[in-house]
């Protein structure tokens, strides 16, 4: 017998039905409710609401779950790579070798861009933040393959328009740092791995000998597979909202990247380090800024602490703390940044403020020690968090159009002036 719940509005009882996950999360299903009593639910940032069912990521922000298509984090982290991830991600199951060899080589052909996206570039001021570049060049995509414009086309030319993202995204993002650097762009080279050649594209210059390092590839494939993809998030609910009115994948995932940018999702990967940055200029007192935190009369918030799901700790930031150590070390790196980052985390777990309201580190509290430990320019910070979350937004895009999800169109309830009549010019 199904679980019901009932409401109570003056002496009439709804019943609602509540249906159950495969983890046994329970909800009450509401969608008939305004139809059958007239009445919504407000949840302003969507904090007790689910938008849809998914099959995709698996995450208990109380016991600290996190898991692709039921495979732990630390699991894929430890014995799986960005591109086997992806394929996971986005069809539903690990690949055979075979199809990871077929994945990884479709993605390896499309990894050019086409010539005029360049004049594109060409027209971004040159301090233009890589974000916006990005956002700019993969809505452009829509104009050189019209064809994905109709997201309800064949299965084989969604998967087209699928790779070719995947393989051009990298190629975009280190040409959005060339022309905020002023260099001239480096093509990609087939030869390399996708982390490495993404590597290549970044830091080649034409007047020396560029070499990958394995501990910086390594490194930066494990960060990409901790980003992969994380359920309802702000970036992933923008991709599937836009999705649903039946835009294209290049158009949703444009979008996804706008709402990555900001510092409160995104972006709190460069505020970081910002932050610790003037942390460090102000004579490195944590406990002043430990206090400034916890003051609210003052806007300062300790970036990198606090998740609006993760409510005991956030697993991946426990796996990229430990990663930041060993590249460090590997590198021979020795960061003043770190030991301010180190002193801040030391701090906040042991004080009320932050233990009574459950603010941990989360994954971009390190994430930027790591990207700067590699020479990622802090600019660059939220581009490789897009990288990263990329095969996320497709998959759950797919899974979207897949389930023919309707429109996404939240209610409001209306807290504005009543009918009045208009006043004349002269008369206000
Ligand atoms: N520093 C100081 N106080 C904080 C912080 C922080 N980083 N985060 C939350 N708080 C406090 C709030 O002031 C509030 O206190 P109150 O109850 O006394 O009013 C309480 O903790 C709850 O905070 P909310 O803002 O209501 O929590 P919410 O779930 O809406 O926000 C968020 C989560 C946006 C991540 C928030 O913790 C934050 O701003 N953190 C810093 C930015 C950051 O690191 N973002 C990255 C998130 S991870 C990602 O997107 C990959």
């Amino acid at each position: 017998m199904a679980e019901i719940v009932e409401v109570k509005v003056g002496d009439k009882v709804y019943q609602l039905p509540v249906i159950e996950g495969s983890e046994g999360e329970k909800a009450i299903d509401i969608a008939k409710l305004r139809a059958e009593s007239g009445l919504v639910t407000i949840d302003p940032g969507f904090k007790n609401t689910g938008s849809t069912q998914s099959a995709i990521t698996f995450l208990d922000g109380e016991k600290g779950i996190l898991r692709y298509r039921g495979y732990s984090i630390e699991e894929l982290a430890e014995k799986s790579s960005f591109l086997e991830v992806s394929y996971l991600l986005i069809n539903g199951e690990l690949p055979s070798f075979t199809e990871l060899e077929m994945f990884k080589s479709d993605i390896t052909h499309h990894t050019l861009i086409h010539e005029d996206i360049k004049s594109i570039l060409d027209g971004f001021p040159s301090n233009a933040h890589p974000m916006g570049v990005l956002s700019s060049l993969v809505s452009s995509l829509t104009a050189f393959y019209p064809e994905s414009l109709d997201p309800n086309r064949s299965a084989e030319g969604v998967n087209l328009s699928i790779l070719r993202i995947l393989a051009k995204l990298p190629t975009m993002a280190a040409w959005a740092y060339k022309n905020e650097i002023g260099h001239p762009v480096n093509y990609p080279d087939n030869r390399l791995d996708y982390c490495s050649n993404f590597l290549k594209m970044m830091f080649a210059l034409p007047t020396d000998d560029y070499e990958v390092d394995p501990v910086v590839a390594d490194a930066l494939d494990k960060l990409l597979i901790l980003h992969a993809d994380h359920e309802q998030n702000c970036s992933t609910s923008t991709v599937r909202l836009v999705g649903s009115s039946h835009a294209s994948l290049y158009a949703s995932l444009s979008g996804g990247i706008n709402a990555l940018w900001g510092p409160l999702h995104g972006g709190a990967n460069q505020a970081v380090i910002e932050m610790l940055e003037a942390i460090k200029a102000d004579g490195g007192d944590v406990n002043k800024y430990m206090d400034k935190a916890k003051d609210k009369n003052d806007p300062f918030r300790l970036m990198g602490f606090g998740h609006r799901v993760y409510k005991n700790f956030d697993p991946r930031a426990k796996i990229i703390k430990k990663a930041a150590d060993d590249v460090l070390a590997k590198l021979g790196i020795n960061d003043p940044i770190l030991e301010i980052a180190k002193g801040l985390e030391e701090v906040a777990l042991s004080d009320p403020y932050f233990v009574e309201r459950k603010l941990y580190p989360n994954v971009d509290f390190y994430s930027g020690i790591i990207y700067r430990a590699i020479g990622i320019p802090t600019s660059m910070f939220t581009v490789m968090f897009a990288i990263g979350r990329l095969p996320g937004w497709i998959a759950q895009w797919k899974e979207m159009r897949e389930n023919g999800e309707p429109i996404g169109r939240p209610r409001q309830i209306y807290t504005g002036a009543n009918l009045r009549p208009f006043v004349p010019m002269g008369n206000r």
